[in-house]
């Protein structure tokens, strides 16, 4: 048995809510603030406060302001900033949504990298369409971006396939993301098998790659007193950005 607390030894039998408890009360919220856990969280509250979003000196494209919360995230040690929530829709019109990690980011579009064989790849086959939402939370930020999906060229995956680490790249090869698997160890044995077979480079999987969102409605929200947030959006339209408030 491992005495680590966050790697799962027997999730079968567990009832996936108190796997979510579990998870929840390892964050800081746990320490003092946590009574009996389903009583507790209606009463949390946080008052946001940290600063104010007005039509002022807004720019005229969003990703130029998108790449200016960027940096304040960073310079502020928000963790992990690059972190967004990925939503997509199947064929059944069912959404889903998963965290990835933002790779890059311009006029042209924001890029994260996948399984193209995923459950996100799939959705994405079916229905070019997808939803990015960030929140910085010692900003009190959020940034939604929504537009239509495409591949990026092969050459753009290649390149930053040859820039992660070989195990990285291994683990590219050795996971049929999202697929059922019986246990680790299959995996761990597959693992191995691929690493004596790529003894020297890695080449990139085809079914693994890069995706660019290229935005057609970008929405920044700053959280502000007694939840009367800023929300400036803007929408693509006749070849424009148009901008507009929105009610919180
Ligand atoms: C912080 C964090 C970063 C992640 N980054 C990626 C990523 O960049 N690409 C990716 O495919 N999965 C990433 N994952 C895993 C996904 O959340 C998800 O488990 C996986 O992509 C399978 O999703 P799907 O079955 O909906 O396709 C990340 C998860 C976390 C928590």
């Amino acid at each position: 048995m491992s005495n680590n607390n966050s790697v799962i030894t027997n999730p079968v039998n567990q009832n996936p809510v108190f796997l979510f408890k579990s998870a929840l009360l390892l964050t800081k919220h746990s320490n003092n603030q946590m009574g009996p856990l389903k009583d507790s969280i209606k009463n949390l509250r946080e008052e946001y406060d940290k600063d104010k979003l007005t039509e002022d000196n807004l720019p005229g494209n969003p990703v130029e302001l998108f790449e200016k919360w960027l940096n304040l995230a960073f310079s502020k040690g928000v963790p992990e900033p690059i972190a967004l929530n990925l939503a997509t829709v199947n064929s059944q019109g069912r959404p889903s949504s998963r965290v990835v990690l933002l790779r890059g980011f311009d006029e042209n579009g924001f890029i994260f990298y996948t399984n193209y064989k995923s459950s996100k790849g799939n959705d994405l086959a079916i229905n070019p369409y997808a939803a990015m939402c960030f929140y910085w939370y010692d900003l009190n930020k959020q940034v939604r971006i929504e537009g239509p999906v495409s591949k990026v060229t092969d050459e753009v995956s290649d390149e930053y396939f040859n820039s992660r680490p070989r195990e990285s790249q291994l683990g590219a090869w050795v996971s049929n993301q999202s697929e059922v698997i019986k246990s680790r160890q299959e995996f761990e044995v597959k693992l191995a098998a691929l690493n004596s077979r790529y003894a020297e480079s890695v080449p990139r999987p085809s079914h693994w790659g890069g995706y660019i969102l290229k935005p057609d409605k970008m929405e920044f929200w700053q959280g502000r007193a007694s939840r009367l947030h800023d929300r400036i959006q803007y929408i693509f339209h006749n070849n424009s950005w148009e901008i507009s408030r929105l009610a919180p």
